[in-house]
């Protein structure tokens, strides 16, 4: 773990040629980044969606090809009403002023997670943010909306259980890919699961974010709250994912 705001210069260089293609990121601390100046907690919020917009165009100039965010969970509705209505307001003011530089940047937007919750003007903000970005073939910004990895796996094994009573599957058939193909995470294909999972503010758990997809991912925690990370935090965590051996179950030089 690191927590420094060193300047990336003064480190190991970045190695552009190993830049992770999959960067998932667990954005907590929005919270206590409010408290800690005396600020309602959905001033960390507001902040934090700033330091998305900063953080996608890190990643994106990078050549990072997919960023997963995980923006809102199944459990993140327990929060009062207020904080989740601010919430919900996010991706709207978000995507209306953003999207023309998504575009601009060649970045398209996906989401996972069960959307036909989610307010009826904020699934428009997220459809239309999806649409207004079809044709662009950069970075892709795959933002997790009311999603919970417990939920998406319980929805994959209904579907391929149902797919077996109907004829259309045999069990015996079923392998790892057919349950990668059935997460929400598939439409991103040999893409799906992220090389280097990021979680800022300190905690160092995975509450419930891409269960499946990380069985292999480095795990970088940074103490930074999400609203004070920034390009050059990115750029030290995959600095230090440059610096791991990922081994894949088997051995070095192998
Ligand atoms: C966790 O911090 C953060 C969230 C639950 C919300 C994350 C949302 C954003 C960063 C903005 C998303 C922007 C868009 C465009 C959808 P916390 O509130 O749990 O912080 P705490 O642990 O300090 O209380």
């Amino acid at each position: 773990m690191f927590s420094s705001k060193k300047d990336v210069s003064q480190e190991q260089a970045l190695d552009m040629s190993r830049i992770p293609a999959h960067i998932a990121i667990i954005m907590d601390g929005n919270g206590r980044w409010a408290q800690k100046r005396h600020l309602p907690r959905v001033a960390g919020h507001k902040q934090g969606m700033q330091t998305v917009k900063t953080v996608t165009m890190a990643a994106s100039d990078l050549g990072v090809k997919v960023l997963s965010l995980y923006a809102f969970s199944t459990e993140n509705w327990k929060r009062p009403s207020s904080e989740v209505n601010y919430l919900m307001q996010l991706p709207i003011r978000f995507f209306s002023t953003f999207v023309p530089d998504l575009v601009k940047h060649n970045v398209r937007v996906m989401v996972m997670g069960d959307t036909t919750r989610l307010p009826e003007a904020t699934q428009k903000a997220v459809n239309d943010a999806i649409k207004d970005t079809a044709d662009c073939d950069g970075m892709v910004l795959n933002f997790a909306l009311n999603y919970g990895s417990r939920d998406e796996i319980t929805r994959a094994v209904k579907q391929i259980a149902s797919e077996v009573q109907d004829g259309q599957l045999d069990p015996a058939n079923i392998t790892e890919q057919t349950i990668s193909d059935h997460l929400m995470s598939a439409p991103l294909g040999e893409l799906a699961d992220p090389d280097l999972l990021i979680r800022t503010s300190g905690e160092e758990r995975i509450s419930n974010f891409m269960l499946w997809q990380i069985g292999y991912s480095e795990l970088e925690f940074v103490d930074e709250h999400w609203p004070d990370f920034d390009g050059d935090s990115l750029k030290r965590a995959i600095i230090d994912f440059q610096g791991r051996h990922r081994r894949f179950g088997g051995l070095v030089n192998q």
